[in-house]
């Protein structure tokens, strides 16, 4: 059975003197049973998130690593400088897509990277609004999946037990518009049809999709009331611990039933 996974995506806010205890009210608010959560803060505040969320059962995550393992690359950040300091590292954000043109073959090395360490890797897709719109949403996200997963391959790598996928249309972030629950539902039929084509489809079946994409206590049960939805990656509600509070009863509820199921 897959797990329930939430995931708070601070993105570029708090500062080492206030991540600490935002973090802790977080995990606090946050503290259900069955349900994986994840704090990602930026680097610079991982070890004050981590000292306050220690012994909550809260796991904490990065934002991005670097594609290579060391070298010359002024002001980035290697898989091996987080190894222990993170379980987790969310890549191929579309913010970073955006502004740092990531590609999918670059996600895929930060997925080898990642996989060298032990870090388990939480992989971003999504479709642009003009996608959507000519009807290619899923054909646009399958082909990011594929590039993506192919190149973790063609390194010489099996797909890592720990990966997971997260559905993130673009237009759905930080605008306050979400995708249906269907919608999203329909494209993790489709990713993980893809993942089944390149990698098998019991491990297809392994992976955890989530959504993301203007995730609050009002949206997430339309989301996660999917079989097919194992969970979210929130954004600007990550940062308030009233709204994660509603997310993870809801995520909590959900993980009861499946186990049940
Ligand atoms: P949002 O961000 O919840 O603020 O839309 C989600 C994300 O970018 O991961």
């Amino acid at each position: 059975m897959r797990p329930v996974i939430i995931t708070a995506n601070w993105k570029m806010n708090t500062t080492p003197a206030d991540a600490g205890p935002l973090a802790a009210d977080i995990a606090k608010a946050t503290d259900v049973a069955n349900v994986t959560r994840i704090i990602c803060p930026p680097f610079t505040n991982i070890a004050a998130v981590s000292a306050a969320v220690e012994g909550s059962g809260t796991l904490v995550g990065a934002q991005n690593v670097h594609a290579e393992s060391k070298g010359a690359y002024t002001g980035e950040v290697s898989a091996d400088m987080l190894k222990r300091l993170v379980s987790w590292c969310i890549i191929g954000h579309s913010e970073r897509r955006r502004d740092q043109l990531e590609s999918d073959e670059l996600v895929g090395h930060k997925i080898v990277r990642l996989t060298e360490v032990g870090i388990s890797p939480m992989m971003c897709c999504g479709e642009q609004l003009d996608e959507r719109e000519a009807g290619k949403a899923v054909e646009t996200v399958q082909a990011q999946v594929k590039a993506t997963l192919e190149t973790v391959l063609a390194a010489g790598m099996n797909l890592p037990s720990d990966l997971v996928i997260a559905y993130e249309p673009v237009w759905a972030i930080g605008t306050g518009r979400t995708a249906t629950g269907a919608d999203a539902a329909e494209m993790a039929a489709g990713i993980r049809a893809t993942v089944a084509d390149v990698a098998g489809a019991e491990y297809a079946e392994s992976v955890p999709v989530l959504y993301g994409g203007s995730v609050t206590a009002d949206s997430f049960g339309e989301f996660i009331a999917e079989p097919s939805i194992d969970g979210a990656l929130i954004g600007g509600a990550g940062l308030k611990p009233d709204q994660m509070t509603g997310i993870a009863a809801l995520a909590a509820e959900a993980a009861a039933a499946r186990a049940n199921a």
